[in-house]
């Protein structure tokens, strides 16, 4: 695996000057492309979820955005000086004063070709330096070619690489919890067994006897299986809750997977465990306050938390369904969103939905489990 490289932009330099940024705007309208800035805006997170896969817009979220429209269609996108990510490419130089993240940045499929990206890229950087910024950092760049663009457009250089083999080990200890199925988890085993997630599955826990999650683990070789049921008649609530966190802080988990896990966690086990992902059947807003979310045609649809998400979009005749792969805080389903996508539910019953769900889950259960281990302290940038 190549390292990830942090390429750093001299925001100063003549590169970036009132006459550069005319001619870019004049080629961009030349082909019909207009430049428009938004912040916060739901609609083109939405877009972009849909266009360049569900682990962006979380960062286009906090960002200011330069978006290039043409017909009144979205093109192109860049992020600029986003605030609050935790990856750890952002931690040196990101987190130095005067600089200002830049990106991500996508061009949709209809516009590639185009040559539209380096001019989005030239206002980008034009845009860092009014806000006030001295440098740009492009972080996380996994491609030799993207370099040489950078290097070719902004006059952008190498400043800092992950070491792969920093990012691997030592590799994540995680606990995985799940009630049903597994389908979830098996997509995370497969991820593992691929070398794709520098994860070490310490166990899996089940809350219920049938839960063929437990066999799944159990023909992957995960070394542990705690099956933590709940008895209503003998076992007081408190009690399952506190035993069943006292199984899981045995094995030190440094994360905590919900996979399709349908049982409420108590307050303490929510702070003890503070790196506690949950994938939730539903297309939920960047925004944890709000109670709606646009989806990609435009319109709003209800956040729908709880339990029942698919039944309850399907009783309200909700057009779009999706899923989410959310950090778990104390309120239910309101935790940072790492990865989202959207499903048309294009007149579908509640089980033909359920299964057009799964796929779209497993891939963005193992995007998330990839951003999250990025997150990890234990990551290191080398200058
Ligand atoms: C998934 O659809 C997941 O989103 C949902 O349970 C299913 C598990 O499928 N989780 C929740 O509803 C949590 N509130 P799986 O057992 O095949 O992985």
């Amino acid at each position: 695996m190549r390292a990830l490289a942090n390429l750093l932009v001299d925001l100063r330099s003549d590169t970036f000057d009132e006459a550069a940024a005319a001619a870019a705007r004049g080629r961009l309208a030349a082909r019909g492309f207009l430049i428009e800035e938004c912040e916060r805006d739901d609609a083109l997170c939405a877009w972009i979820d849909m266009a360049f896969g569900g682990g962006w817009s979380g960062e286009a979220f906090r960002a200011k955005n330069l978006v290039v429209t043409q017909d009144g269609q979205r093109r192109a996108f860049v992020s600029l000086a986003a605030q609050g990510l935790r990856y750890a490419w952002l931690r040196n130089e990101g987190a130095r004063p005067g600089t200002g993240i830049f990106g991500p940045i996508g061009v949709s499929a209809e516009a590639r070709g185009s040559g539209i990206g380096g001019d989005l890229a030239l206002l980008g950087c034009l845009r860092l330096r009014e806000l006030g910024y001295e440098r740009a950092l492009i972080p996380a760049v996994g491609e030799v070619q993207l370099e040489r663009f950078y290097e070719r457009a902004l006059c952008a250089r190498v400043v800092e690489r992950i070491d792969p083999m920093r990012w691997w080990e030592p590799r994540a200890r995680v606990v995985a919890m799940a009630s049903g199925n597994g389908s979830n988890l098996q997509a995370l085993l497969d991820a593992i067994a691929r070398s794709e997630l520098p994860v070490d599955l310490a166990a899996v826990v089940v809350n219920r006897n049938e839960a063929y999650a437990a066999e799944r683990a159990s023909v992957a070789g995960v070394r542990n299986i705690e099956r933590v049921l709940w008895n209503r008649g003998e076992e007081s609530r408190a009690g399952y809750d506190a035993r069943l966190r006292e199984i899981v802080e045995r094995f030190e988990p440094e994360g905590v997977l919900l996979l399709g896990w349908m049982h409420l966690l108590d307050e303490h086990f929510v702070k003890r465990f503070p790196d506690l992902l949950n994938l939730h059947p539903a297309y939920l807003p960047h925004d944890p306050r709000a109670d709606s979310v646009a989806v990609p045609d435009g319109s709003s649809i209800p956040a729908f938390r709880g339990a029942h998400a698919v039944r309850d979009a399907v009783a309200a005749g909700s057009p779009w369904i999706g899923a989410s792969v959310h950090r778990v805080s104390a309120e239910t389903d309101r935790g940072e969103v790492l990865v989202r996508r959207p499903l048309a539910c294009e007149g579908r019953s509640e089980s033909e939905l359920a299964t057009a769900l799964r796929p779209i889950e497993h891939r963005i259960t193992v995007e998330a489990v990839r951003l999250w281990c990025f997150m990890r302290e234990r990551v290191r940038v080398v200058g």
